[in-house]
């Protein structure tokens, strides 16, 4: 084994609109983000030792993995998780990982740490198969029943672009972000419970599947056909949610970014009120940053229960934040 310092990066992601859609084959228009998870060190021959930066306690182990839920501590479970669903792991690897992207703010983290273990690891699939990979890694060690959008965003993103993704078909459109808007991303709080809640509305959501067939083809017609309130409330967010992201990316790419401001701030009212994963003061922090000058719209992003609002302004607006820019995907550093 060569002791060759090899270093692997991937982006967190932001989604700019279509939140809770993947899970149904739906729409979403994220992009990866400038803060990322790093994997520096060697290659060894079935070995994980890894350190992290932003934890106490170091992970170890030796592959194959077959019970990476098992692992300890717990967030060696995203890369056990990597491992056993690669089967053939390449190599095992023996390194530091530094990560700037804010843990548990649903800037995704975690999906950037399973992509960066899958390049340290040697997958040479490409971009959709190393999501995929990741993704299964998620279900299998972390018992989150995500769908694809981190993992594809943080394998798949484009310098200076969202992504339009059909979660159906995995298909990618780039769209250009327009020069003269901003991107604000805002902390609200860390998310509490995810996993339970999130797993809740992914159950409603196949309920309401179970009636009314995929909710990425159904007409909103069809929701009177589902007698509980509740899991029609939730189609009925995923529905619209699919058309808005549509509209979305068409003003975006027209720089029509008053309409697209608008339809954020109707993604967030819906998810408020029909999906219930907004928070009072994520509630709070999007009618205050809609009120400032220069803002065309603002939302909760990602799972909800917390986390972080996104903002969409004109590059001139004072308001506060941290400003992110559109990045490629995970990749080795030379
Ligand atoms: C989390 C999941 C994603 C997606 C979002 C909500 O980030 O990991 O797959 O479902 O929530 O849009």
């Amino acid at each position: 084994m060569s002791n060759k310092q090899l270093s692997f990066r991937s982006p967190g992601r932001v989604n700019l609109i279509g939140d809770h859609t993947d899970y149904t084959g739906g729409l979403v228009l994220p992009m990866a983000i400038d803060r990322y998870t790093t994997i520096t060190g060697t290659r060894t021959k079935s070995t994980v030792v890894l350190s992290s930066q932003s934890e106490p306690e170091l992970v170890e182990f030796q592959l194959p993995v077959d019970r990476p839920e098992s692992v300890s501590p717990k967030w060696g479970r995203y890369v056990a998780g990597v491992a056993a669903e690669m089967q053939d792991a390449a190599f095992g690897f023996s390194g530091e990982i530094s990560c700037d992207i804010p843990i548990g703010a649903g800037l995704s983290s975690s999906a950037a740490l399973e992509l960066a273990s899958a390049l340290a690891l040697g997958d040479e699939s490409n971009a959709v198969e190393r999501a995929k990979l990741c993704q299964r890694a998620e279900h299998r060690a972390v018992g989150v029943p995500c769908g694809i959008m981190d993992q594809l965003t943080c394998s798949a993103g484009v310098r200076d672009h969202a992504l339009l993704i059909d979660c159906h078909e995995l298909s990618i459109t780039p769209i250009k972000l327009p020069n003269d808007v901003k991107i604000v991303v805002q902390f609200i709080a860390q998310r509490e419970l995810v996993a339970s809640k999130y797993s809740e509305r992914v159950n409603q959501c196949a309920q309401a599947e179970q009636i009314i067939g995929p909710l990425r083809l159904a007409p909103e017609s069809a929701l009177q056909e589902i007698v509980d309130v509740t899991v029609r409330r939730r189609a009925r967010h995923v529905i619209r949610e699919n058309q808005r992201v549509v509209s979305f990316a068409k003003a975006l790419s027209a720089g029509d970014l008053k309409t697209a401001g608008a339809l954020m701030i109707d993604s967030h009212d819906s998810l408020h009120s029909d999906f219930e994963t907004s928070t009072p003061q994520m509630n709070s922090a999007v009618a205050a940053a809609v009120g400032t000058p220069g803002v065309f719209g603002a939302r909760m992003t990602g799972g909800g229960f917390g986390g972080c609002i996104v903002i969409l302004a004109d590059a001139g607006s004072k308001i506060d934040g941290w400003q992110v820019r559109a990045v490629a995907g995970a990749t080795q550093l030379d």
